[in-house]
């Protein structure tokens, strides 16, 4: 499922800039790992809290919404039942206050070699 997601966002016009130069299958399987272990299965994800992760990417309300209907599409595509999409979307929704900013001033870098990452909102989109 997660391959699924991340193709769409690897290619979608706005979210797609995020992901410049980051592996998709790693962050594929941590994101797997990370629903895992969110979803009862055990402690399983050794990642960052997502609060850190994204501490220094610009990522609006707006933003957050779109991938949102992103992976909601993604879930019906592969077929999970409207229970579990339900339940991985509330799931989800939770860290929109840990991640989403409303001014790029909110963004702070997690290391020193981090770059603030701004990335607008294509014309026309
Ligand atoms: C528009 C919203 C989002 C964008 C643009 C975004 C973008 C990214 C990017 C670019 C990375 C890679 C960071 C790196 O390796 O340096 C990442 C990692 C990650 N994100 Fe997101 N993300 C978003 C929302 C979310 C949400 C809602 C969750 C959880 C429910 C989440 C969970 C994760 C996890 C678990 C990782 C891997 C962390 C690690 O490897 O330590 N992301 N995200």
């Amino acid at each position: 499922m997660h391959k699924f997601f991340y193709d769409k966002l690897y290619e979608h016009p706005w979210l797609k800039g995020f992901f410049e130069g980051i592996d998709q299958k790693v962050i594929e399987d941590q994101q797997t790992d990370f629903m895992t272990s969110n979803m009862g299965g055990g402690k399983v994800y050794s990642g960052g809290f997502p609060k850190n992760v994204h501490r220094h990417m610009f990522i609006p309300n707006e933003l957050f919404d779109i991938r949102g209907k992103v992976l909601r599409e993604s879930l019906q595509e592969c077929g999970v039942s409207k229970e579990l999409i339900e339940r991985w979307l509330k799931i989800d929704g939770a860290f929109r206050h840990s991640i989403v900013k409303s001014d790029i001033s909110q963004c702070e870098k997690q290391y020193k070699t981090d770059e603030i990452v701004n990335i607008p909102k294509p014309p026309g989109f």
